[in-house]
């Protein structure tokens, strides 16, 4: 059995061991199919989510998820209205809420604040996005995505036409990756290369990872995984128009992919993965973003000690 979830925080996705992984997505398949069965479950729990930078998905289906188990939430999505805009700090803020609620998902544009927050308080700590850091939780979503569609995770290659440099989802995935047996990874975007620390952290607990170029990867690839250019991590508005030029994943770039590939996304995507791309039989990234409901379930109630 893997231990329990019950009170841990969740900072990187390293924090859960992969029978953990398992069991999360036992527990959100269970869940995805009889939603209604768990209603109640955290009956009387409050759930803080403390949005210091904008987000749909992640937030509003960690406050469906919190309210499909009949429990509370309360926070803020942006600073606007909290005393942040009187200068009180991060400490100060997530030290307040903790005597407001059980646990907490922090989103901060510093890489290390779901860290920091962790290390103030008792209520487990969900990192919802640090920074250029890490997003556990997406790479939750993805991997079971991955496995609603794929039956399995070990064996598969998952290219990566993505801003590999500076999204988060992709380091929280590319280390997810790694847990598993036999994952190729191919990087396919010309000049662009994985985080050094997440390349050696996932390669010396197994991954492969290849450089191959767009249509290679493909070609060979079960799982094609896209993210829009992170603007907001670059430090000029010239580099946010090279990468927006490096890559863009439509119809002809797939004229060659395997019949069952599966095409994700996090979302929000802007022009690398045009609209065209959404009636190709692939095309999984809305039912991605619907996933993170019964994921993020199974996560609330593991955390809080209710399953
Ligand atoms: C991602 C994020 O915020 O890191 N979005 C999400 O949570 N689904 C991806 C992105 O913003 O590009």
């Amino acid at each position: 059995m893997p231990a329990s979830l019950r009170g841990r925080d969740v900072v990187s996705i390293t924090d859960l061991s992969r029978e953990e992984l398992d069991e999360l997505f036992r527990v959100a398949r269970a869940m995805e199919e009889r939603p209604s069965d768990y209603y109640g479950l955290l009956r009387g729990r409050i759930l803080a989510v403390l949005f210091f930078e904008p987000s749909t998905r992640t937030r509003l289906s960690f406050e469906a998820a919190m309210r499909r188990l009949g429990g509370d939430v309360i926070g803020f999505s942006g600073v606007e209205g909290t005393s942040v805009m009187k200068g009180e700090s991060f400490e100060d803020t997530v030290r307040t809420v903790e005597g407001y609620c059980d646990a907490m998902v922090v989103r901060h544009p510093e890489e290390g604040s779901a860290a920091r927050a962790a290390s103030l308080v008792e209520v487990p700590v969900i990192n919802g996005g640090d920074g250029g850091g890490e997003h556990p939780t997406q790479a939750m979503v993805d991997l079971y995505t991955m496995w609603r569609f794929k039956g399995h995770i070990d064996g598969l290659r998952v290219a990566l036409i993505a801003d590999v440099a500076h999204a988060r989802a992709v380091n929280s995935l590319v280390l997810a990756l790694s847990m598993y047996r036999d994952v190729e990874v191919y990087v396919a975007v010309p000049g662009l290369r994985l985080r050094r620390d997440v390349e050696e952290g996932a390669v010396r607990r197994g991954l492969k990872v290849f450089e191959l170029s767009p249509r290679e990867a493909v070609r060979r690839a079960d799982v094609l995984y896209v993210t829009r250019v992170q603007r907001e991590r670059l430090a000029s508005e010239e580099e946010y128009a090279r990468l927006r030029s490096a890559y863009r994943v439509d119809l002809d770039l797939l004229r060659e992919a395997r019949d069952d590939l599966l095409i994700l996304h996090p979302l929000p995507r802007r022009e690398e993965l045009p609209v065209e791309v959404d009636s190709h039989r692939s095309a999984k990234y809305f039912e991605q973003a619907k996933l993170g409901v019964p994921v993020r379930m199974a996560l609330l109630s593991m955390v809080m000690g209710a399953v």
